[in-house]
């Protein structure tokens, strides 16, 4: 059991949550939701103590798994696999037992030999005793459920992109959580941030099924709607605006139709509080006229105005921002042209001799399995990193416009305000201050650090700073990761009405439709071909 009394969370000086208390049981399998930037991030880390609350206190009384959004830094040199065993203290076990392996068959004097060959036994024993040889399998399959392979878990951590990071880390922590405890079933509590971001489809539909047979306890921040609807039986509602949480004991289903009654209700006194501000305005300027009455007036007219004040409040929690790419500066017949491209990572080769003509206007899809290097095409492409061979060959008057998957084109030390600067200097300031309000960054959050954004306004940004770059070939990498389905259509969207040409890599099917793309390219082969709406399967195996 978690239970956080009398919480309160602040980001800055804003009050996120006020007055709080939570408590997460065996049996509960809870989605906390709420739009970008309403604190369920910092919900999450405070409830996994790891973050220090405002006010309030945290207690723990059971074994937790904590998945933070972003990957956490850690030992970079382990490799993947030991971090995974590493969960059930087995991964010093099974690296002394290698050892122990290769001094037998190395040693070549007698004594030091049966030496390693005793330890192995001992070494063996206490593995078995542990049940190592069932949880080694086990994490072996649970690992392969979240698509990764034999060849990643041999490699350091260090070396794995930050999408393999995060799915080791979940494998990590289900493997953890899926340890029978004495009453035979797991009493761990999972804390899962947006744990299918980075996913496949095959692995999301897997993940379903095991959270949903989690009994030990479970909050999962997600907008998969998909998930929520099979796997929680409780419904958390964050409401940055108010400060407050609301608590739906319900199914996914249930709590959209109780919001739907809510958000009825809630126009309706809207409707009521504005008529009733406009009477109290009416009377208070008639009274106004009579001396005698000035302050009775006055007093009226600020209630009045307090209620309109409130409205306004709620009225915010309900912007979305509106979010559009840039008009293209004018370039030639083929602004961007590939050839030959080829990429690898030590002894693994990624693809090798892909051509690509992208020409005005023209929108394609790059697809291909986790792994088969759809960010590394778009990074060489952008030129954020060299080809091994080939070149490519920006055209007439290209203007690229890059937005990265893992938010690195953004320097996380510097504030918001700054990044913008950064990126478009030839834009005038007020120019540059409208187009952060569009996208909803005003006031005190120009000021702020970008690293401390949250996942969705850091998307927000990056695709921000796009905007003033008049460029005429977007390279998109996932730009629908992260954000709330409010602003997600926004960027769908745009996407629809963008002039320029595009190459967008994602699992979103609903990207894919707005873009309307007329070509894809199928890596690791390179191979193009026309879009046909077959493809469009592939796009959630992708
Ligand atoms: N040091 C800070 N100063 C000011 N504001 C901060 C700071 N750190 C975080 N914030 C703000 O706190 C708010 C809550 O962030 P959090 O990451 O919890 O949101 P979230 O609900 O998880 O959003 P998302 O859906 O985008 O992941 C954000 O608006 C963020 O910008
Ligand atoms: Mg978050």
């Amino acid at each position: 059991m978690i239970t956080a009394s009398n919480l309160e969370l602040r980001a800055g000086s804003r009050i996120l949550l006020a007055d709080t208390t939570l408590r997460i049981q065996q049996g509960d399998r809870i989605g906390l939701v709420g739009r970008n930037g309403a604190g369920k991030t910092t919900t999450l880390k405070v409830l996994a103590g790891e973050g220090e609350p405002y006010t309030g206190e945290v207690r723990h009384g059971s074994d937790l798994g904590y998945l933070p959004q972003d990957p956490r830094e850690g030992d970079l040199s382990v490799s993947a696999k030991d971090r995974v065993l590493s969960a059930r203290g087995l991964d010093v076990l099974v690296r002394d037992m290698e050892k122990a392996q290769t001094a037998m068959s190395e040693l070549v004097d007698d004594a030091a030999r049966d030496k390693a060959i005793n330890r192995y036994g001992r070494l063996e024993e206490r593995f078995s005793s542990l049940g190592g040889y069932a949880a080694e399998s086990e994490a072996a399959r649970i690992c392969a459920n979240l698509g990764l392979a034999d060849r990643i878990l041999a490699q350091p951590m260090g070396t794995l992109s930050g999408g393999q990071r995060r799915r080791v880390e979940l494998a990590r922590i289900l493997f953890a959580a899926s340890e029978a405890g004495a009453g035979g079933k797991s009493d761990t509590i999972l804390l899962l941030d947006e744990p299918t971001n980075h996913l496949d489809a095959d692995s999301i539909t897997w993940l379903r099924g095991f959270l949903k047979s989690h009994e030990g306890g479970l909050v999962v921040i997600s907008h998969d709607v998909e998930l929520l609807g099979e796997v929680v039986n409780k419904v958390w509602f964050l409401d940055a605006t108010r400060g407050e949480l609301d608590h739906y004991n319900m199914s996914w289903q249930r709590y959209l139709d109780a919001r739907a009654t809510d958000e009825k209700r809630r126009r309706r006194e809207r409707a009521n509080a504005e008529k009733k501000a406009s009477a109290l305005h009416q009377q208070a300027a008639k009274l106004g006229a009579k001396a005698t009455k000035a302050v009775a007036a006055k007093n009226m007219a600020r209630r009045a105005d307090q209620m309109l004040a409130d409205l306004d409040d709620t009225r915010q929690a309900d912007r979305v921002a509106k979010i559009k790419f840039p008009a293209p500066a004018s370039c030639g017949k083929t602004p961007l042209t590939a050839e030959g491209l080829s990429k690898s990572y030590g002894s693994l080769e990624i693809f090798t001799g892909v051509d690509l003509a992208i020409d005005r206007g023209s929108k394609v899809v790059v697809l291909g399995l986790n792994g088969a290097g759809k960010t590394t095409l778009l990074r060489l492409l952008g030129g954020m990193e060299p080809a091994d061979t080939g070149s490519v060959v920006p055209g007439h008057g290209l203007r690229l416009g890059y937005y990265a998957q893992e938010h690195e084109t953004l320097d996380h030390d510097a504030t918001v305000w700054e990044n913008i600067r950064h990126l478009s200097p030839d834009t005038g300031a007020q120019e540059l201050r409208n187009l952060l309000g569009s996208f909803l960054f005003t006031g005190e959050q120009l000021e702020q650090p970008t690293g401390t954004l949250s996942g969705g306004e850091k998307t927000r940004l990056a695709l921000a700073s796009l905007v003033s770059s008049a460029a005429n070939v977007l390279l998109l990498d996932e730009p629908t990761n992260n954000l709330d389905p409010a602003s997600r259509e926004q960027v769908l969207d745009a996407l629809r009405s963008f002039d320029g040409a595009v190459v967008l890599v994602t699992h979103d099917p609903g990207a894919v439709e707005a873009l309307e793309p007329e070509r894809v390219i199928l890596l690791p082969d390179g191979t193009e071909d026309h879009w046909s709406a077959d493809y469009l399967d592939l796009v959630q195996l992708a």
